[in-house]
């Protein structure tokens, strides 16, 4: 039987990873967070002394280490094994898995490891090219945005909640500038057609995202 696969996709501070996560709770499937794995190979080259925008390096490290993601209520993210999911939400790395995720031969790697788990399990995947690239048969694609500030806003109390110690006006700028590199690359930028459901989840509260991502998988599965 073909896999249930809904695809979320969109810039950062949008509420992606919580919507994702209740979403495929409610369908009662795995949540598959990509940019996970694009921060474990970011978090691989800066451990490793190696440029994020050293195609050949990180391209060649991509292809020696073991990144696995293991969904669930907490889903984790193990490199070679060692469980790296505490390590991966700041600043620098954010920065560097945006980096890295512009190689293309990093992508080749990312993208079939996802696609193999996808297909063994469905899920809901989230990250910015699941329905142009991961997934692009799958009926179910949402494209999540908001404003700018309030994306950074939102960054911004993450980072506070974690004990990290940051400014808006840096969180801002890092937000502009990611989605700026992750929206320009060459290979799968951030984008969206016409077979994607668009929201605006600038003024609306979580639970309104999810079930209109749950209500619109049931009417276009009806
Ligand atoms: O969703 P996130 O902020 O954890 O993603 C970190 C970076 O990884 C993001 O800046 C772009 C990249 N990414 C990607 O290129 N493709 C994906 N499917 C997911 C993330």
């Amino acid at each position: 039987m073909e896999r249930l696969i809904v695809a979320i996709d969109g810039p950062s501070g949008v509420g992606k990873s919580t919507a994702s996560r209740l979403v495929a709770s409610e369908l009662r499937i795995p949540h598959i967070d990509t940019g996970a794995m694009y921060r474990a190979i970011g978090l691989a080259a800066v451990r490793a002394g190696i440029s994020t925008r050293d195609e050949k390096g990180v391209e060649n490290l991509a292809s020696q280490v073991h990144i696995e993601f293991i969904p669930g209520e907490r889903g984790r993210i193990l490199l070679d094994g060692e469980d790296i999911t505490p390590l991966i939400r700041t600043q620098e790395i954010s920065m560097a898995a945006s980096d890295v995720s512009a190689i293309p031969g990093v992508r080749r790697i990312l993208v079939r490891l996802q696609q193999e788990m996808g297909r063994r399990d469905g899920g809901v995947l989230e990250g910015r090219d699941i329905g142009t690239k991961v997934f692009p048969e799958t009926r179910y694609k949402f494209f999540l945005m908001a404003r700018p500030e309030v994306r950074a806003q939102r960054r911004y109390r993450e980072l506070l909640a974690k004990g990290q110690a940051t400014d808006l006006e840096t969180v801002l700028q890092d937000t502009v500038k990611r989605d700026e590199q992750d929206s320009t690359r060459a290979d799968s930028p951030l984008s969206y057609d016409h077979s994607y459901t668009v929201i605006d989840t600038s003024d609306l509260s979580i639970d309104e995202v999810v079930s209109r991502i749950v209500g619109a998988v049931r009417a276009i599965g009806a």
